[in-house]
């Protein structure tokens, strides 16, 4: 993936970059780690550990070199501060890809979620060619629905109960890129 550097309204300066086996897993880790820390990170409820992230790293890679997966890691004086995925799912089913996002606290409300929204469509279109391109969203996040509504992903479903936040079940739209 070319690297590339977006300019924030404020006019900082962030570097985008795919992912590539000279990442450290401990960057990963300590990114990663942080928003399920927070609470939000929407896959995951406990942290990882250095083994698990050096697993992850190693398959990711595998599945970016078959497009089967994409990953934008977003940094800001050399600091991983975001990323931005898309994953292909399997079989019959293997024309819809699922993009996701997630920013520390920190750089959130300066335009870099829809930057890196845009940024993850246009590569996933370019790389995976997809039928579909959609995305799960708690509905209870409505920060991230006002980005996903400005980015044309429209309300297909909402799944009851669908993701076990720390033991209470939350419920999840099904969002779809419209064409
Ligand atoms: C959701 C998330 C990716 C949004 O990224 P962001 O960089 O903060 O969003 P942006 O600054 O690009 O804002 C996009 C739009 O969201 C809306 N928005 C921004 N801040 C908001 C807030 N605090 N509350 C509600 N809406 C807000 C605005 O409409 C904004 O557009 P505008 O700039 O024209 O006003 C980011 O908050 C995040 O990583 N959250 C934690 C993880 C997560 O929830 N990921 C999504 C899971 S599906």
């Amino acid at each position: 993936m070319p690297k590339k550097e977006l300019i924030l309204k404020n006019e900082e300066k962030i570097q985008l970059n795919g992912l590539s086996r000279k990442d450290s897993p401990k960057e990963l880790m300590v990114y990663i780690n942080s928003l399920i820390e927070e609470k939000t990170f929407p896959n995951q409820n406990r942290k990882y550990t250095l083994r698990e992230q050096k697993e992850w790293l190693r398959q990711k890679l595998i599945d970016t070199k078959r497009r089967e997966y994409l990953y934008i890691i977003a940094s800001k004086d050399g600091k991983m501060i975001a990323s931005a995925d898309a994953r292909r799912l399997a079989l019959k089913m293997r024309g819809n890809v699922e993009i996701g996002i997630a920013i520390l606290p920190e750089h959130r409300n300066k335009g870099l979620g829809r930057l890196l929204m845009n940024e993850i469509v246009s590569r996933a279109k370019t790389v995976m060619k997809p039928k579909n391109i959609f995305l799960t969203v708690d509905v209870k996040n409505e920060h991230a629905k006002k980005l996903y509504d400005e980015g044309g992903f429209r309300k297909i479903a909402v799944l009851p109960n669908w993701a076990n936040h720390y033991g209470k079940y939350h419920d999840q739209e099904i969002r779809v890129l419209a064409r």
